[in-house]
């Protein structure tokens, strides 16, 4: 029984947004997704840190998500900034339920308790310019509220791991709300997506101060799910 985690699948079997246009890497990536995943046994859990279905409605994602129920292993799923198709926790899983998913859970305010650590986490923000500072600072406070309350729903006992889809670290910016959040909880190790093909080259990986960073985007990871514990 182990713990996985990979992000940034994109599936588009119920939209017409193929990844494989863009080549590289992304060429036959449902075959890889399916390789990578084939390691993985029923008993085994996988994050799945963001932008996981084109779809912009929970209709146009529903084939995405029988393609990932039918994949070994139970997964969580955190928000990216492409999955459109999110709603309320209750009404995904009274979708999931209704439609027979039924080894995908919602992380959004809550933790999972797996063999003594605690999977938290939240979509994160990245101050990249896109939204004015004012924007910024509401979307980044929201973001370090959802986290904290995933935090504090864990046990006091365990070891807590964060998973994001937007990396805390990026370049020169420095998401020091959330890195403050981490610390306060003492996390020292976390997970993060949305970096893609050249972006790649600007992540922060390894231990900065005290908490390891590491970048587990789909095209990054050569589409297989990396071990955690
Ligand atoms: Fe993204
Ligand atoms: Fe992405």
């Amino acid at each position: 029984m182990s713990l996985y985690a990979i992000g940034d699948l994109h599936l588009s079997f119920g939209s017409d947004k193929p990844m494989d246009v863009f080549g590289g890497g992304w060429n036959n990536y449902i075959e890889k997704i399916k390789d990578g995943f084939s390691h993985l046994c029923a008993e085994d859990v996988c994050v799945l840190c963001g932008d996981t279905s084109w779809g912009i409605s929970l209709e146009e994602s529903l084939e995405d998500f029988k393609f990932l129920n039918q994949l070994p292993g139970r997964k969580i799923i955190l928000k990216g900034n492409h999955d459109y198709w999110w709603a309320t926790a209750a009404k995904l899983k009274a979708f999931f339920e209704g439609n027979g998913i039924d080894n995908i859970d919602i992380l959004h305010n809550n933790c999972f308790v797996y063999r003594g650590a605690a999977v938290c986490g939240t979509r994160g923000w990245l101050m990249d310019g896109e939204a004015d500072a004012e924007q910024n600072g509401k979307i980044m406070a929201r973001e370090v509220s959802r986290l904290r309350t995933s935090l504090e729903s864990a046990d006091d006992s365990l070891e807590k791991l964060c998973f994001f889809h937007y990396p805390p670290r990026f370049k020169n910016m420095v998401c020091q709300d959330i890195i403050a959040m981490m610390n306060e909880h003492r996390v020292k190790n976390c997970w993060y997506g949305h970096i893609h093909g050249y972006g790649h080259r600007f992540a922060v990986q390894g231990e900065v101060e005290g908490i390891f960073y590491k970048m587990i985007s789909a095209d990054f990871v050569n589409f297989i799910p990396q071990k955690i514990m």
